[in-house]
């Protein structure tokens, strides 16, 4: 199997983990010769209930004894697909209250730069140095990040960039602007929670000048901050609400949800200006659902403050500079890449799965499934102490 994986399946890195995973469960993946892997990354966000949760599970099964793909987007009215955009208006603030649903969260940041240039007519996009929206070619666009894209250029014009949580350069947001994209915790960047007044700073300006705010909550979304969407924090409201990774619980997805009024912009004129084919799959959408459904019924969200705490008491150790993040999107900063680096891949093989950050080399990535318990966390954190402590030695 693994020759094969690398000699079939395209890769991105020279040197991927290649853990052959037999199964999971919870907050373990068990490879194929039997080890357990206590897992600190939930699939980079997306496994947010951890794996193969009951109630997801259940909700898919279910799914998949009445219908699977029937129809493209937008076209047939199925139950899973209209309750999950019902319930998601009703969990986000007014006029936050129709969703389009997309396969992937890079997709869903397309549709919303999109839906940005209709309502505005403008084509200006501005977004956050550092930041990382998705690997398509607006999203790329979006990216602060030169030296990840500059083998992809052209890439689509008029789009600029501001420095994340520097108030002085909101003036960069004109009357040109038809959007400005950022995440409402930057991730690849280094976990970068706003600073206070920020995101309130950043909606006040283009409510100025007449553009879309468009916070990208792929990552912090879905409770990972300890509400449901981190903008929820810092007392603003945006204009379009960009969602994926944890939503799906464990399946791909992607939406983004805005006011009726601009959504209908989309419909016409020209019509089909934006179409999917497997967006609003039904069986996505009832994992999406029971996911949302988990969320809201259960302790989960408020836990994920506890459970941060918790981690910030106990990964307390020379070595580590700082815990950046909020709730369990948390980055452990090293005192050199290297460390975070040998951290990672020494974690891999005593059983804990860690990871990197895309543009921040001295960070160590912590997010684990919102339903860790505070067993696992101390085990998990114990096996960090003593790895650093063996790396401290060296
Ligand atoms: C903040 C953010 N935006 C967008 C994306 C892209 O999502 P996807 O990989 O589902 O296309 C990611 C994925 O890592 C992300 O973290």
């Amino acid at each position: 199997m693994l020759e094969d994986f690398f000699k079939h399946q395209a890769q991105t890195t020279p040197h991927p983990l290649a853990m052959q995973v037999q199964r999971a469960e919870g907050s373990y993946i068990y490879d194929t010769a039997g080890n357990a892997h206590l897992d600190f990354v939930a699939g980079v966000s997306a496994c947010s209930l951890g794996h193969r949760h009951p109630r997801v599970v259940s909700a898919v099964k279910k799914q998949l004894d009445s219908y699977l793909h029937v129809m493209v987007y937008g076209e047939y009215v199925q139950e899973p697909v209209v309750t999950l955009a019902k319930k998601l208006a009703e969990a986000l603030p007014d006029p936050l209250d129709t969703t389009y649903f997309t396969n992937s969260g890079t997709e869903a940041i397309e549709g919303a730069i999109k839906l940005a240039r209709r309502v505005t007519g403008r084509s200006e996009l501005i977004a956050a140095n550092k930041a990382y929206h998705g690997s398509t070619m607006g999203s790329l666009s979006l990216m602060g990040f030169e030296e990840r894209k500059s083998a992809f250029r052209p890439l689509i014009p008029d789009c600029r960039f501001i420095n994340f949580n520097h108030f002085d350069e909101l003036e960069k947001i004109t009357t040109k602007t038809a959007g400005v994209v950022v995440e409402t915790i930057q991730g690849g960047a280094g976990f970068i929670v706003p600073e206070k007044g920020y995101l309130k700073a950043l909606s006040a300006r283009c409510k100025e000048v007449g553009a879309l705010l468009i916070l990208d909550e792929i990552q912090p979304g879905f409770g990972r901050t300890g509400k449901l969407f981190g903008f929820m924090h810092y007392d603003l409201i945006p204009d379009i609400v960009v969602m994926g990774k944890g939503m799906g619980g464990g399946l791909p997805v992607g939406a983004f949800t805005a006011s009726a009024a601009q959504m209908k912009q989309l419909q016409d004129n020209p019509k089909l200006g934006h179409i999917t084919t497997f967006g609003g799959n039904p069986v996505i959408a009832a994992a999406a659902l029971a996911t949302l459904e988990e969320l809201q019924e259960s302790t989960l969200m408020a836990d994920t403050l506890k459970k941060e705490a918790l981690f910030r008491s106990l990964l307390k150790h020379p070595l580590i500079k700082e815990v950046r993040g909020k709730g369990l999107m948390l980055a452990l900063i090293m005192e050199s890449a290297e460390i975070a680096n040998t951290l990672v891949l020494e974690a891999q093989k005593a059983g804990l799965i860690l990871f990197w950050l895309l543009f921040e080399l001295k960070a160590v990535r912590i997010t684990p499934p919102l339903t860790v318990s505070e067993s696992e966390i101390r085990k998990g954190c114990q096996l960090i102490l003593d790895l650093l402590e063996k790396i401290d030695k060296k």
